[in-house]
């Protein structure tokens, strides 16, 4: 059932999702009720633990975007493409996706009673993520090509068929994206010295940036943050400057050779006095365990990207954040991706159900 025929029910939570905290800096149509699944509110973290394994010296916090209603930050944007896209009397939605857009935009569309087409990659989706779609009720279709193959395929659809577009390219997307920027703000009482995230099609540092100006435009924060981007270094266009035609890395989500917002992404950067850097395979994993074994916070690969990064940049020197306030952006659930978590630690030994096995176990 389309939601043009539901009644207008308000939800009752005390958190009503991010178009109705913050709608007065939405910028969508708002002539329907919000398509919502009491997304964002998401914590903001201390780390002190990863902050001193990292060299201590500054404080940390991890804007721990899996605890949005379908495991990502992808939920923020989807609440607000998707409410427009009732709004303009859309029947149907499509996207290109690496794994958690897919996930998001099933679960608003269903929430909609609108149908759903996702196209992900053959082969290179996180099980999480495609049980995730499948169980929503999306149309999933693998093709035999990477997300930029299906970025191109999605938009030729939306041009040829009466379907809208979810894809980040969508400005809806945005909207809904840059209220991170807002809780981070509203939690620290200003904006933080950097923000650290991976970067895959760009939407999100674009959402970011966006969201860190304007509350920096109306008087709501002193500074802009510094962005540090970082991508992985089998997928890392914007590092290198050209498309990677064959991009290639553990951190699906982010396995992107041609970003739809590059441009944005790099105005982003060099308007924060930022950077962006790319962090090998072996880096992100070895953040990605870092921050659940120091913190108890579990995130998928590719949400270990921005923190990779700025290990990275502490390490080899060119990052100095000393008495400067850091976030780093986990985008995405641990669970989303369980055999990258079962296959980077050692198995659990088996031992006989005798006590005697079990204190010379634990030693
Ligand atoms: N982290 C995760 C967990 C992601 O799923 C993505 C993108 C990113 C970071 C990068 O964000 O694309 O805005 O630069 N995932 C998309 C998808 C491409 O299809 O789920 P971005």
């Amino acid at each position: 059932m389309p939601s043009q025929s539901l009644p207008d029910v308000r939800p009752v939570a005390a958190w009503p999702g991010v178009i109705e905290h913050y709608r007065a800096r939405i910028h969508i149509a708002h002539t329907v009720p919000p398509v919502t699944l009491l997304e964002g509110n998401t914590p903001l973290i201390p780390a002190p633990r990863l902050a001193s394994a990292l060299g201590g010296g500054f404080e940390l916090y991890l804007k721990y975007e899996a605890a949005n209603p379908t495991g990502s930050f992808k939920d923020r944007g989807m609440t607000t493409a998707m409410t427009q896209a009732v709004a303009d009397g859309a029947q149907a939605v499509i996207c290109a996706s690496t794994g958690n857009t897919a996930a998001s935009a099933a679960a608003y569309a269903a929430r909609a009673g609108l149908k759903c087409v996702v196209l992900v990659p053959d082969g290179k989706i996180a099980a999480g993520k495609l049980a995730g779609a499948l169980s929503y009720g999306a149309q999933v279709i693998a093709i035999a090509g990477n997300f930029d193959d299906g970025l191109r395929m999605v938009r030729q659809a939306s041009e040829r068929a009466p379907i809208a577009l979810v894809n980040s390219i969508n400005p809806a997307r945005l909207q809904g994206q840059k209220t991170a920027a807002f809780e981070i703000c509203d939690v620290l009482g200003d904006a933080p010295d950097w923000l650290c995230l991976p970067v895959g099609n760009a939407g999100n540092i674009t959402s970011y940036w966006l969201g860190f100006g304007e509350y920096f435009d109306d008087g709501l924060a002193s500074i802009r943050p510094r962005l540090l981007g970082a991508q992985a270094a089998g997928a890392a266009p914007i590092v290198l400057g050209r498309i990677v035609e064959h991009p290639e890395t553990i951190a699906t989500a982010i396995r992107i050779g041609n970003p739809a917002r590059w441009r944005e992404a790099t105005t982003a950067l060099d308007e924060s006095g930022g950077r962006i850097t790319a962090v090998s395979d072996e880096e992100i994993l070895s953040a990605y365990r870092l921050v659940a074994r120091t913190e108890g916070v579990f995130c998928e690969p590719s949400s270990a990207a921005g923190l990779a990064g700025l290990a990275k940049g502490l390490r080899e020197g060119w990052l100095d954040v000393r008495r400067q306030r850091v976030v780093c952006v986990l985008t995405g659930h641990g669970l989303k991706d369980p055999e990258a978590a079962i296959k980077g630690n050692a198995p659990p030994i088996t031992i006989e159900p005798r006590i005697e096995a079990l204190l010379e176990a634990i030693g």
